[in-house]
C-alpha cells in the first residue's frame, strides 16, 4: 500500500531490503534465520467473523512477495471445530507457489493427511502437546493416542516424500495443568524427533512464558534434539515473544516462528493473544545483521492489508511505530 510506504521512515526504508545488511554474526548469533510465517493459519483460525478465501490467499501471496520462505497456509482440521479453516483446500489451490517458498498445512489426522496431499500439500504440521488435558480439549485424545496418530502421517509422509514439521504446544504453560516440566517438553519433542519431523517448533501457546522459562525449558530438550531441528513459537500474551524468541537465538535456535501483524491464538487456549509480530522480528534481526531474506516493506504492506480486511490494529510495535511518523 502506497501509504505506508509514504509514512515509512528512512531508517526502516534502510532495514526493509534485509539483503542489503550483513550477514557477519554477531556475537554467538547464527548469520541467518529462517521465519515460519504462521499468520495465514494461527493468525486467522480464530477469528470469529469468516474471513473470505480471496483475502486468504491474497495475504498469503503478499507474504511469499515479501520474501518468507515458509508460509503455513491453513489447517486440514475438522470445520466443526475450526470452521473458519473450512476453506482449506481452496486456499491451498487458490494460492501463487512462489519458487523456494514452502507452505506446509496443519494435519491433525490421517484423514486430514490425506485431503492435504489430494489438494497438493507438500509438507505438513503434525501438532501435539506437553500437556495431556490440552492435547484433549485441542485434538481429542491423550498424548500416546496422538503419537499413535502421527506416526501413521509420518509414514505415509516418508513413502510420499513429504516432509513433516512438529509442534509441541504449551512448553512453557498450560491454560488447563499450568505449569508444564522441562523434562515432559522434552520427552514429547524427542519422541516427534525420532519418529522422523525434520524440525519441531517449542509453542508457547499462551504466551506466559518468559526469558527465564525458555532458557530451562530449552536447555532440557537440547540435552535431547539438536538445535539444529528445533524452531519456536511465541505468542505474546505477556509481552515476552522477543524477548523470549531472542533468548532461543542465543541458545542456538535459528528458525522463529510469527505472525504478520502479531495475529494469532487458539480456539482451545482461551484468552491468549497473537504471535510474535513477523514486522517486529524482522526489525531486530536486520538491527542485529542477521539475515532473513525478507523485506520489511513489503512485510508492512501485508500487514496493513490483512488488519484492513480484519478492521482490527496492528499487533506490530514496528507497524504502529510506522503509523506514528
Ligand atoms: P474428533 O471429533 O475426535 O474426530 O476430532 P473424529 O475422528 O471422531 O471424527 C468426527 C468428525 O470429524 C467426523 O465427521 C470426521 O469425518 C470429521 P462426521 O462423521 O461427524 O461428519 N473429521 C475431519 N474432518 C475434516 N478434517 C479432518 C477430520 N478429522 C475428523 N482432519 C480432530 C478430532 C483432530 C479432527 C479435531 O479435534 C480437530 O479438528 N481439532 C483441531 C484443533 C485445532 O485446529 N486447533 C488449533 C491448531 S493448534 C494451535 O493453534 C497451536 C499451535 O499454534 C502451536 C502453539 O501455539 O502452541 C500449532
Ligand atoms: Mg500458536
Amino acid at each position: 500500500m502506497a501509504t505506508v510506504k509514504k509514512v515509512l521512515p528512512r531508517r526502516l526504508v534502510g532495514l526493509a531490503t534485509l539483503r542489503a545488511v550483513s550477514t557477519s554474526s554477531v556475537g554467538t548469533f547464527p548469520k541467518q534465520v529462517k521465519i515460519v510465517e504462521v499468520g495465514p493459519r494461527d493468525g486467522l483460525q480464530n477469528e470469529k467473523n469468516i474471513v473470505p478465501t480471496p483475502v486468504k490467499i491474497k495475504l498469503i501471496d503478499m507474504l511469499s512477495e515479501a520474501g518468507l520462505p515458509v508460509v503455513e497456509a491453513t489447517s486440514f482440521v475438522s470445520p466443526k471445530w475450526v470452521p473458519q479453516m473450512a476453506d482449506h483446500a481452496e486456499v491451498l489451490k487458490g494460492i501463487q507457489k512462489f519458487p523456494g517458498v514452502n507452505y506446509p498445512v496443519l494435519t491433525p489426522n490421517f484423514k486430514g493427511f490425506q485431503a492435504a496431499v489430494a489438494a497438493g500439500a507438500k509438507e505438513v504440521a503434525i501438532f501435539g502437546a506437553a500437556s495431556e488435558l490440552f492435547t484433549k480439549k485441542n485434538i481429542n485424545c491423550s498424548i500416546d493416542e496422538s503419537l499413535q496418530r502421527f506416526d501413521e502421517i509420518l509414514k505415509a509422509a516418508r513413502a510420499a516424500s513429504i516432509s513433516v514439521r512438529g509442534y509441541v504446544s504449551c512448553v512453557l504453560g498450560c491454560p488447563y495443568e499450568g505449569k508444564i516440566s522441562p523434562a515432559k517438553v522434552a520427552e514429547v519433542t524427542k519422541k516427534l524427533y525420532s519418529m522422523g519431523c525434520y524440525e519441531i517448533s517449542l509453542g508457547d501457546t499462551i504466551g506466559v512464558g518468559t526469558p527465564g522459562a525458555m532458557k530451562d525449558m530449552l536447555s532440557a530438550v537440547l540435552q535431547e534434539v539438536p538445535g539444529t531441528a528445533l524452531a519456536v513459537h511465541c505468542h505474546d500474551t505477556y509481552g515476552q515473544a522477543l524477548a523470549n524468541t531472542l533468548t532461543a537465538l542465543q541458545m542456538g535456535v535459528s528458525v522463529m516462528d510469527s505472525s504478520v501483524a502479531g495475529l494469532g491464538g487458539c480456539p482451545y487456549a482461551q484468552g491468549a493473544s497473537g504471535n510474535l509480530a513477523t514486522e517486529d522480528l524482522v526489525y531486530m534481526l536486520a538491527g542485529l545483521g542477521i539475515h532473513t531474506g525478507v523485506n520489511l516493506q513489503k512485510l508492512l504492506e501485508a500487514g496493513a492489508f490483512i488488519c484492513q480486511a480484519l478492521n482490527r490494529r496492528t499487533n506490530s510495535k514496528v507497524a504502529q511505530a510506522t503509523c506514528k511518523l
